[in-house]
């Protein structure tokens, strides 16, 4: 009797460590799905590839969720979860209200992910593959990515708009920003070539041209002829919705974007602040000058943010923007995981 409980508690201990172990070996890897989901890769890039034809912009604002995504909470799809009238989600965040979009290519993938294997690529590892899609149908990196993430059970507004960095912020506060997630300076000025690509709203800039820094008068730094190009664009009375494009070349991923900084014409104040801040600026004139050393970099950061985890327990989602229905009894069991990766 006594020798059989040991037994049990014995075999429990060995359960409870090789799920620990599952759950750190399951941890992200290239080629997760070659198994359960071969077409998974193909499936993502075909989406995206038919989203860039139908609207060249979208595949930007998907790239963009990578970043809305994993600095809040890790990289775990909470920023598509749509608001229920028991939680907000981070949608309608400070960063994201009247800016985020495109979510229905992401759920263009996940229908055709949901049909080809049914419950099991999770939406946060579609938004891992999207951007990179973007990035690589645009004429910028390919590269392989890790896989194996979660999806949330929850979202947090508040978190998100704690967190997310206004278009205003500096170098130096988006420096301290990064660091909390162990990215360098090097990642900031790198991922922050992600402007390459896609467009922003006037509402963005009205303070740069007008009011910067409370002075009544617009940011120095921008060259005069833009300063010209973007008060046209963006007059004082403009419907702040109107876009502007983020760099000169904004469907083609290139280093443009860096050029247009080291010539003053940046289109957000926290872009152009990369080139008039010392700790940041020779980055900004190395990526401006090779494009190679950008490219790689990129990929770097890229995969740096990929890798940033959520410590909360988590599910395939089958539909992005929800939670999957769940029965009481495997909400405990998702209690006890957790407790298991919090060792
Ligand atoms: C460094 C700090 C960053 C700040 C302050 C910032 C801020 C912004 C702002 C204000 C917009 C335009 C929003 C609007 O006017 O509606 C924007 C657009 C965009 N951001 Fe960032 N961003 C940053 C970093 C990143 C990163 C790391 C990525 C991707 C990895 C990214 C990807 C994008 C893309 C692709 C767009 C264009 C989206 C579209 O056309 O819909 N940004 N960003
Ligand atoms: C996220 O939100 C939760 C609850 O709203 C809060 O307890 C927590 O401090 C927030 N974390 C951050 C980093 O804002
Ligand atoms: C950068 O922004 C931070 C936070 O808003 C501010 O405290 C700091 O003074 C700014 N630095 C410079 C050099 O403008
Ligand atoms: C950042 O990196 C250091 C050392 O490389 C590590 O100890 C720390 O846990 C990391 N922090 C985060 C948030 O990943
Ligand atoms: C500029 O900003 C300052 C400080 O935020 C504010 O007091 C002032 O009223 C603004 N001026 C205009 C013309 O909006
Ligand atoms: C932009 O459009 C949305 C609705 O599409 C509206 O609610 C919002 O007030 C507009 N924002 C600005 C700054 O005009």
């Amino acid at each position: 009797m006594f020798q059989d409980k040991t037994k049990i508690t014995m075999l429990m201990f060995l359960i409870f460590i090789i799920n620990i172990i599952i759950v750190t070996s399951t941890d992200l890897r290239p080629g997760y799905y070659s198994k359960t989901c071969p077409q998974a890769e193909t499936t993502v890039r075909d989406v995206m590839r038919n989203a860039l034809k139908k609207e060249p912009r979208s595949v930007a604002s998907v790239m963009r969720f990578q970043f809305h995504d994993c600095f809040v909470n890790g990289c775990d799809g909470s920023v598509l979860l749509d608001d229920t009238p028991t939680m907000l989600g981070e949608k309608l965040a400070l960063s994201n209200i009247n800016s985020l979009r495109s979510f229905e290519v992401v759920d263009e993938v996940k229908e055709a992910l949901e049909k080809a294997c049914p419950g099991v690529v999770s939406c946060a590892d579609i938004i891992i593959m999207a951007s990179r899609d973007a990035v690589a149908l645009t004429g910028g990196p390919d590269w392989e990515v890790r896989l194996g993430r979660l999806d949330s059970l929850t979202a947090s507004q508040d978190n998100s708009s704690n967190i997310m960095p206004s278009p205003r912020t500096n170098a130096t506060a988006l420096i301290t920003l990064f660091q909390k997630y162990n990215l360098s300076v090097k990642d900031l000025v790198a991922l922050s070539g992600s402007h390459s690509i896609g467009k922003a709203r006037c509402f963005s800039i009205m303070f740069r041209l007008y009011n910067q820094s409370g002075s009544g008068k617009p940011d120095p730094a921008i060259d005069h002829v833009f300063r010209a190009e973007l008060d046209k664009l963006c007059p004082r009375d403009v419907d702040q919705n109107k876009t502007g494009n983020l760099d000169a070349t904004p469907v083609i991923f290139d280093n443009q974007y860096f050029k247009d900084l080291v010539g003053g014409r940046g289109f957000l104040n926290s872009d152009q602040t990369l080139f008039t801040f010392p700790q940041t600026k020779g980055f900004v004139s190395l990526f401006s000058e090779d494009q190679s050393e950008f490219f790689k970099a990129f990929v770097e950061g890229m995969l740096k943010l990929g890798d940033l985890q959520s410590d909360k327990p988590g599910e395939v989602r089958k539909n992005c923007r929800v939670v999957n229905a769940r029965p009481a009894h495997i909400m405990s069991e998702d209690k006890m995981k957790n407790s298991d990766l919090s060792v």
